[in-house]
């Protein structure tokens, strides 16, 4: 287990270990986007249990379109600030980094406070149906189709809402491109049909996400950390493969690795698996080649042998863990003492809270 508890330089912070926590969308702040105590406690028992770094549940960026469900915590004004503020220094009490992951929905949003109208590169509805277990129900909605004032005014959110987190005390931001949110809409060719210089061309689709990036580096300084998350699988298509395989990911990781972004977060649902086709790289060994920046990996990766196994390759630097640290938020304290493992159980973990939330909702749209 020896890399797994060796120490991480990521840019001006030192990981103690490489053991983070992924970003969990847990639908427990105020109606209003304002985080709470039981999310101080939520982050806490991560950081006194040995993840050396959280990245925080998605977080909305403005109070227009970016919003994906009810509950989820906000970014986008003076109160969210104050409310994160005492979240962040309870985790960096503990000697751990706390990054805030920074979210627009775009066409897959179910829930937003401030709108019901969506937007998307060119209105088309994602496939699948919404979370029930996020209060969604049914297939989700077509949407609006961004005008360049609304580009504008996106990228004018991410940069807005990552000035907040330096205030809030956060160590950085965590720009979500993965997962079928908005920057990855405009990355995946059904979803964007645009005839405008965001369209048509891999070189076009990664426009807004060259363009957020540079602009968050410029407001925030060269002394917070930015990273980005990006993926191949979204929640409304879980087995979407990017179409031009190995050599879509070489151009997306080349154009990123030469940004000013000081990782790259790669989640896939089995990030020890080839993922462009039989005898391929892995998401993580083709991020790590073609970007040759740091690397979170994601995905599957509970088994400390097998994510020992994926750093001592060198394929990735860092082990994001979702679901096995919900059900173990001292998973890294727990490897280290030799003591066993809790599996993850959706029903016992995930569901009350989510029962819990989906009537507090009817009760608040019932108001
Ligand atoms: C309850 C839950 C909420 C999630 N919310 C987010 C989120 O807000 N942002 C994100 O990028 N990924 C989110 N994910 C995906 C996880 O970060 C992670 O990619 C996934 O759980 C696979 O990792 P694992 O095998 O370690 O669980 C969520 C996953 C779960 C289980």
């Amino acid at each position: 287990m020896s890399t797994l508890f060796q120490p991480f330089q990521l840019k001006n912070r030192k990981l103690y270990n490489r053991f983070v926590v992924a970003p969990m969308t847990r639908i427990s702040a105020e109606t209003n986007g304002v985080p709470t105590e039981a999310m101080q406690q939520y982050y806490d028992r991560f950081a006194r249990g040995g993840f050396s770094a959280v990245i925080t549940e998605g977080i909305y960026i403005d109070e227009r379109y970016s919003q994906g469900y009810y509950h989820q915590p906000g970014l986008a004004k003076d109160q969210h600030v104050a409310a994160w503020s005492p979240i962040v220094q309870t985790v960096q009490a503990h000697g751990s980094v706390i990054i805030a992951q920074l979210m627009h929905a775009g066409g897959q949003s179910q829930g937003n406070m401030h709108t019901d109208e969506r937007i998307s590169p060119s209105g088309i509805a994602p496939k699948g149906e919404q979370l029930e277990f996020y209060g969604g129900k049914g297939p989700f909605p077509a949407s609006r189709s961004l005008s360049y004032k609304d580009i504008a005014q996106v990228q004018e959110a991410f940069v807005d809402s990552a000035q907040r987190a330096k205030q809030a005390g956060f160590d950085g931001v965590e720009i979500h491109g993965a997962n079928g949110y908005l920057l990855d809409e405009f990355l995946t060719e059904y979803m964007n049909q645009r005839q405008d210089d965001y369209g048509g061309s891999l070189d076009n689709r990664l426009r807004l996400f060259l363009e957020t990036i540079r602009a968050v580096r410029q407001a925030v300084g060269d002394d917070f950390i930015v990273g980005i998350r990006m993926s191949q699988i979204k929640v409304s298509d879980p087995d979407y493969k990017w179409s031009g395989g190995e050599n879509d990911a070489q151009y997306i990781f080349e154009q990123l690795g030469a940004t000013s972004l000081d990782y790259i977060h790669v989640t896939d649902s089995d990030a020890t698996q080839s993922a462009f086709g039989e005898r391929t790289r892995t998401l993580a060994q083709a991020a790590k080649t073609f970007s040759q920046l740091p690397i979170i990996v994601n995905g599957g990766l509970g088994d400390a042998e097998q994510a020992q196994a994926l750093l001592a390759a060198g394929d990735a630097d860092v082990v994001a863990l979702g679901t096995s640290a919900l059900a173990n938020p001292d998973l890294p304290n727990k490897i280290a003492h030799g003591k066993s493992l809790v599996a993850f159980d959706f029903a016992a973990t995930l569901l009350p809270q989510a029962e819990i939330k989906h009537h507090e909702l009817q009760m608040t749209l019932s108001e």
